[in-house]
């Protein structure tokens, strides 16, 4: 029995060891790449610390006791007992208070600093957290589009950001009826938006706007999860962040400002009818996903326009990357095959439609 037990610990801990390897992890936490998530570390180190202190005396004190006290054969007297000693009753009340307050002090100070307003020149983005994809909304001034009435720049899946600038973000849940059918809801539930490397958790929570602040120093990709159960696909709802310098910033905002290029190519062009107009089946695909200068204000989808930009590394919650052509086919073929319970309605579509609206996409940089 003992030896069965020792077994199955092993085997645990030998498990959880086995599960904390990664070569390359992307969405490591005690890797900051910006200021806000520098401090969070900075108090973490010294809690981590203090924390190995505390069980290293405790438990090593646990240890040494269970030895010196343990039962032998010819020990038939009790140890002498503590129980009643003023000085170490007071001792053991006040040391832990000491070490609470060692902890608690910087830790809500890290708090009150991390929920200051931003500084002036922030960049705001508004997040949305559908189930299961990320939606951002450029709020700035200098952030809204040539077309329909300067509307916001809206994008999914990656939220493009410039380096050495803070972003504050308003983040909220929504959700709504896709085609009126209660299956196809996107409910509006509990999110949590997380980029390990640039910043801690918030909460995305429906009716209400939860903010954080994020800055990555560097250009590059961070690896961003949703870290709240939202239902089936909740695993893969991930997006990215991707840090450009402020003059390749620049060029993005100022490509996503354009409305959606009309296709040149035949095939391309079929598809941009299909897209606008109905598939065979009688599906919109308009009817859920905006493209800008086509149509305006339906977000219940992610926005196109800019689908097959450089910047737009990923797709359907960052589950394939979009320059994978195939994994975009299965996806038009029958989104909940791919994704299960995927709140893209299948629209039936036949091979050559499947191939014209492929192509359609993959035009719309
Ligand atoms: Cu969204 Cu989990």
């Amino acid at each position: 029995m003992r030896k069965r037990l020792l077994w199955v610990l092993g085997l645990l801990a030998l498990g959880l060891l086995l599960v904390s390897c990664a070569p390359n992890a992307s969405q490591d936490s005690l890797k900051p790449e910006g200021p806000y998530a520098q401090t969070i570390m900075d108090l973490f180190v010294p809690v981590f610390w203090v924390a190995v202190a505390v069980f290293v005396i405790v438990e090593g004190g646990i240890v040494l006791i269970l030895i010196k006290y343990r039962h032998r054969k010819n020990r038939d007297q009790m140890p002498a007992q503590t129980h009643g000693n003023t000085r170490l009753e007071i001792g053991w009340t006040i040391l832990p208070a000491v070490v609470l307050a060692f902890v608690t002090v910087p830790t809500v100070a890290v708090i009150w600093d991390l929920a200051k307003p931003p500084p002036a020149d922030a960049l705001h983005i508004t997040v949305e957290g559908h189930q299961w994809w990320w939606g951002f909304r450029y709020t700035d001034s200098d952030m809204m589009t040539a077309y329909d009435d300067q509307a916001p720049i809206v994008a999914a899946d990656v939220m493009v950001i410039p380096t050495g600038r803070t972003v504050y973000l308003d983040l909220s849940s929504v959700g709504g009826l896709i085609g009126g059918d209660p299956e196809q809801a996107d409910y509006a539930v509990i999110h949590s938006f997380w980029v390990p490397q640039l910043a801690g958790k918030q909460d995305v929570v429906p009716n209400r706007t939860n903010h954080i602040l994020l800055q990555a120093d560097h250009p590059g990709t961070y690896y961003g999860q949703c870290a709240e159960f939202c239902g089936l696909q909740h695993a893969r709802m991930k997006f990215r962040v991707l840090a450009l310098s402020p003059s390749d910033f620049e060029a993005w905002v100022a490509n996503e400002m354009q409305p959606a290029v009309t296709p040149q190519d035949e095939l391309a062009r079929q598809g941009a009818e299909l897209f606008a107009n109905g598939v065979g089946s009688g599906g919109q695909c308009i009817a859920c996903h905006a493209i800008g200068g086509v149509n305006g204000g339906v977000n219940a989808g992610p926005n196109l326009t800019h689908y097959a930009a450089e910047s737009h590394l990923c797709f359907a919650g960052c589950d394939w990357d979009t320059s994978d052509i195939e994994a975009l086919k299965a996806w038009l073929r029958d989104p909940s095959a791919v994704k299960l319970g995927a709140k893209m309605p299948n629209y039936h579509l036949t091979e050559p439609e499947i191939d014209a609206l492929v192509a359609y996409l993959m035009s719309l940089t």
